[in-house]
């Protein structure tokens, strides 16, 4: 098939590469001339395990990457991939979606065969008919017979994105008119999966509600973990007795400092502010949002509570990409808890594998070390942030502390002498 996507981000690219990689012939199309010409010369412009490989057996093959939209008028299928991140109310920002919309459109001016435009953004429920399609007929001038709507949501984790897309749980396809949906059900026929069809705004909802869920496991985690915390329980102990009830499951029951990334946050408080202007008080959800933001403070807070006043003390930060395997720090748990410990007067000596230089963005000033050892030594305590599993390695490098104060917001540590945020 002749595929379109529109966005070279992180689920741009990947849905890209993973379909020039089962056989289609795809063309990214990216604003960003930087960003486009480091994908035509094979390079990822984001860090993610096993892109790399797939960009080099493609690219010059059947993939590319184009600052125009002409290759719509000849592609099956276009999908939407740009972002959609969050206004200040916390309601997510179409923009960048309209004004795609308006460009696939007008390069379906020109005659073409049927085609469908996909949106795969994660959006508010109602936007691909409402939004989307409007845009897209009107610059195009034509009829819905012309051109079909979809909405196929992303399931992909940062770090883990490609073999998410390889080897899904689902696939979902919302569509206009089951033409539409066939076309792109055809797509990822390589991909063994069950394939559930629904509305386009149905779509949507799934998407909303799967990261909602998963973010509600994780504060609920959390709340027991505290709750352990104060009782003398390990909460790990506690949640593989519960997780192994099927009708549970013992994934995203992890507690520690809190979800971050570019989607939970977002999504959540998206979905909350849709259920606020339906008439719907979303008292589940906003406590999700609520024990998210106290995570990070609960871990200062048990760090005075050990090293006394902070003012004028090293204190170690090990971990700043919000989860493990990425490079990515948006909404990352250290973002509060290096405000905070600089608010009261901290020093900070931060490290991590691969974030450094995108938190010197937002932190230009703390001291970013180039190992975890360089910023413990002399360190007055230590707080881990991010689940790399490198961390589970660290233990002599502890012993250039001033004092062994070592606590964990995520369960990665193996030395002695450490406590956890909720264990
Ligand atoms: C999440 C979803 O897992 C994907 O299915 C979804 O497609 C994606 O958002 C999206 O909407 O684009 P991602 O944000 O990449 O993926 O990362 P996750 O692995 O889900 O982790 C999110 C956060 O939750 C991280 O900060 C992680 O440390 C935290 N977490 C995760 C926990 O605190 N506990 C857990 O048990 C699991």
């Amino acid at each position: 098939m002749k595929i379109t996507i529109v966005g070279g981000g992180y689920v741009g690219l990947v849905t890209g590469a993973c379909f020039a990689d089962a056989g289609n012939e795809v063309t990214i199309v990216e604003s960003d001339t930087k960003k486009a010409g480091m994908i035509n010369e094979k390079t990822a412009p984001i860090y993610e395990p096993g892109l790399e490989p797939i960009l080099g057996k493609t690219i010059g093959k059947n993939l590319r990457a184009e600052l125009s939209y002409d290759s719509v008028r000849t592609s099956d299928l276009t999908f939407i991939c740009v972002g959609t991140p969050a206004n200040d109310d916390g309601s997510a920002n179409l923009s960048f979606l309209e004004s795609a919309s308006r460009s696939i459109g007008t390069a379906l001016q020109k005659p073409t065969g049927y085609h469908v435009v996909v949106v795969k953004s994660t959006v508010p429920p109602g936007t691909t008919g409402d939004l989307v399609r409007p845009a897209v007929l009107t610059a195009a001038h034509k009829k819905e017979n012309d051109i079909g709507f979809a909405m196929n949501p992303e399931f992909l984790r940062e770090g883990r994105a490609i073999e998410d897309f390889q080897n899904p749980d689902r696939i979902v396809i919302g569509s206009s008119s089951s033409m539409a949906g066939d076309r792109v059900a055809d797509a990822y026929r390589r991909f063994q999966s069950p394939v559930v069809r629904t509305s386009l705004a149905a779509a949507e909802m799934i998407k909303y509600t799967s990261n909602a869920f998963l973010a509600t496991k994780i504060s609920f985690a959390n709340e027991i973990g505290n709750i352990c915390k104060e009782l003398g329980i390990d909460v790990y102990e506690v949640m593989k007795g519960v997780g192994l009830d099927q009708r549970i499951g013992s994934k995203f029951l992890d507690a520690g400092a809190g979800f971050g990334g570019s989607c939970f946050p977002k999504d959540v408080s998206s979905l909350t502010i849709l259920a606020e202007r339906a008439g719907i008080d979303p008292q589940i959800l906003r406590a999700v949002l609520a024990v998210n933001e106290q995570q990070p403070h609960r871990l200062v807070a048990l760090l005075e509570n050990r090293a006394g006043q902070i003012s004028g003390k090293r204190i170690a930060v090990l971990g700043l990409a919000f989860k493990d395997n990425t490079d990515d720090v948006r909404d990352s748990r250290a973002i509060p808890v290096i405000r905070e410990l600089l608010e009261k007067g901290a020093r900070v000596a931060a490290f991590d594998p691969m974030a450094g230089p995108n938190m010197q963005k937002i932190f230009p000033s703390i001291e970013y070390a180039g190992s975890a050892a360089d910023a413990l030594l002399g360190a007055d305590a230590c707080l881990v942030m991010t689940e790399w599993p490198e961390f589970s390695r660290i233990n002599h490098e502890f012993d250039g502390m001033k004092k062994r104060i070592i606590i964990e917001g995520r369960h990665i540590l193996t030395c002695d002498g450490k406590e956890g945020i909720c264990w």
